[in-house]
C-alpha cells in the first residue's frame, strides 16, 4: 500500500489504544424500515429511532430500500479506487484550498489516522463554505472505469435514505415531519471512501482516533471485515459494531445533539486496524448549508429546559475544523463543547 509505514505520528497516547480483546457490541439497536416502503408504522418506526437516538446515538438499519447492487457498484468503484498506483491517486490529491480527493495523512485529535481516503460530492453544486475559503470541486479519477456514474447513483440512494431518517428523527421529538428540511438546501453533505490498510501495530495505532461526527447524520456502510467501535453510553466501554449484511449503520451527529438540545447525543466511536486484512467503509455525511446557524430548536426550549448551546455558523465551524484535521496542530480542534453555555452561572 504506497505510502502509510508505521512511524511515531500514528502512536496512541496509551490511554486512547485499543485493548487486546474486543468486546462486541450486544444492543445495538437493529431497526427495520421496511415498513416505511409500505406506508405505514411510521409512528413506531420514529419511536425506535428516538429511543436508539437517545441511548446510544447509534443504530443499525436493514429494510431501508437501497438496492444491494447499487451498493455494490460503489465498493467495487471504491476498491478499484484504492487499487490504482501511487501515480493514479497523486493526480486527484487533495490541497488545503480544494479539500476534496485523495489523500492519506488525516489526523484525528492530532494523531496520524492508519487509513487513506478519497472525498467527493457527487451530484451537488459547488458550494462555497465560509466566504469562498473551501471550494466543493470533485476530482474525478481516470483509469477506474464507471467510479463517477456509480457513485453518483449510491449518492441518490444516500440522499433519499437521509431525509427519510431526517423525518423519522423530527417525528420522534414531536417536530413537523419536515421541519429539519429546510436546513439541507443548499448541503454541504459529502461521500468519503475510506481503506485501512493492514496495519503492523494494531495494537499503538487506529484506523480513526476517537471522534463524533460533526454533521447531521452519517450514514456509514462498511465491508464485513469489521474494526468500528462505539463507546456505549451506559459504562463507557468501547464495543465493536458487528457488521451486518446489507445493513448501514447510523450515527446521530453533533448538529442532532445541538438541534435537540441534548436529547440526543452523538456517539464517540472510532476504527480499530489488524494486520491481516484490509477493510473498506464508506460514510456518507449529511451536513446542512454553510450558512446555516446551528442552535436549539425553539420548540425544544422552554424555561424549564433553556437552551443549552449558544448559536454557531456551520460553515465556519466545518472549515475549521477541516483545515485542522489536514494537519498536525498544537490546539484541541473545534467541538461544539465550546459553545456549550454555562447553565446556572
Ligand atoms: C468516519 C468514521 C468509521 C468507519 O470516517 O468518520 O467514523 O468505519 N468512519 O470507517
Ligand atoms: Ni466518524
Amino acid at each position: 500500500m504506497g505510502g502509510l509505514s508505521m512511524n511515531e505520528a500514528f502512536v496512541q497516547a496509551p490511554e486512547h489504544r485499543p485493548k487486546p480483546t474486543v468486546v462486541e457490541a450486544s444492543g445495538i439497536p437493529v431497526i427495520d424500515l421496511s415498513p416505511l416502503l409500505a406506508g405505514d408504522g411510521v409512528d413506531a418506526l420514529a419511536a425506535e429511532v428516538g429511543a436508539a437516538s437517545r441511548d446510544w446515538g447509534f443504530f443499525v438499519v436493514v429494510g431501508h430500500g437501497v438496492p444491494a447492487e447499487t451498493v455494490a457498484r460503489a465498493a467495487e468503484a471504491q476498491r478499484a479506487f484504492f487499487a490504482l498506483p501511487a501515480e493514479g491517486k497523486e493526480a486527484v490529491r487533495r490541497s488545503e484550498a480544494e479539500p476534496l480527493g485523495y489523500y492519506a495523512s488525516e489526523h484525528t485529535k492530532n494523531v496520524r489516522d492508519w487509513k487513506e481516503v478519497f472525498d467527493l460530492v457527487p451530484r451537488k453544486p459547488h458550494v462555497a463554505l465560509a466566504d469562498g475559503q473551501l471550494v466543493f470541486d470533485n476530482k474525478w479519477p481516470q483509469d477506474v472505469p464507471g467510479f463517477r456514474e456509480s457513485l453518483e447513483e449510491y449518492d441518490a440512494a444516500m440522499e433519499d435514505l437521509a431525509f427519510k431518517l431526517l423525518e423519522l428523527i423530527a417525528r420522534s421529538l414531536n417536530l413537523r415531519p419536515d421541519r429539519l428540511h429546510g436546513f439541507f438546501k443548499d448541503q454541504t453533505t459529502f461521500i468519503r471512501l475510506n481503506h485501512y490498510p493492514p496495519c503492523p501495530s494494531p495494537d499503538l495505532a487506529l484506523g480513526v482516533g476517537r471522534h463524533k461526527d460533526a454533521g447531521a447524520l452519517t450514514i456509514l456502510y462498511q465491508d464485513d471485515t469489521g474494526g468500528l467501535d462505539v463507546r456505549r453510553r451506559s459504562d463507557g466501554e468501547w464495543v465493536r459494531v458487528k457488521p451486518v449484511p446489507n445493513s448501514f449503520i447510523i450515527n446521530v451527529g453533533d448538529l442532532i445533539q445541538v438541534w435537540s438540545n441534548d436529547r440526543y447525543e452523538s456517539a464517540e466511536h472510532r476504527v480499530s486496524v489488524n494486520s491481516a486484512k484490509e477493510r473498506f467503509s464508506m460514510p456518507y455525511f449529511f451536513n446542512p448549508a454553510s450558512y446555516t446557524m446551528v442552535e436549539p430548536l425553539e420548540e425544544l426550549v422552554s424555561e424549564e429546559n433553556p437552551a443549552r448551546y449558544d448559536a454557531y455558523n456551520w460553515g465556519e465551524f466545518f472549515s475549521t475544523r477541516k483545515n485542522s484535521n489536514f494537519k498536525k496542530l498544537d490546539v484541541e480542534n473545534v467541538q461544539i463543547a465550546h459553545f456549550r453555555k454555562s447553565l446556572g452561572a
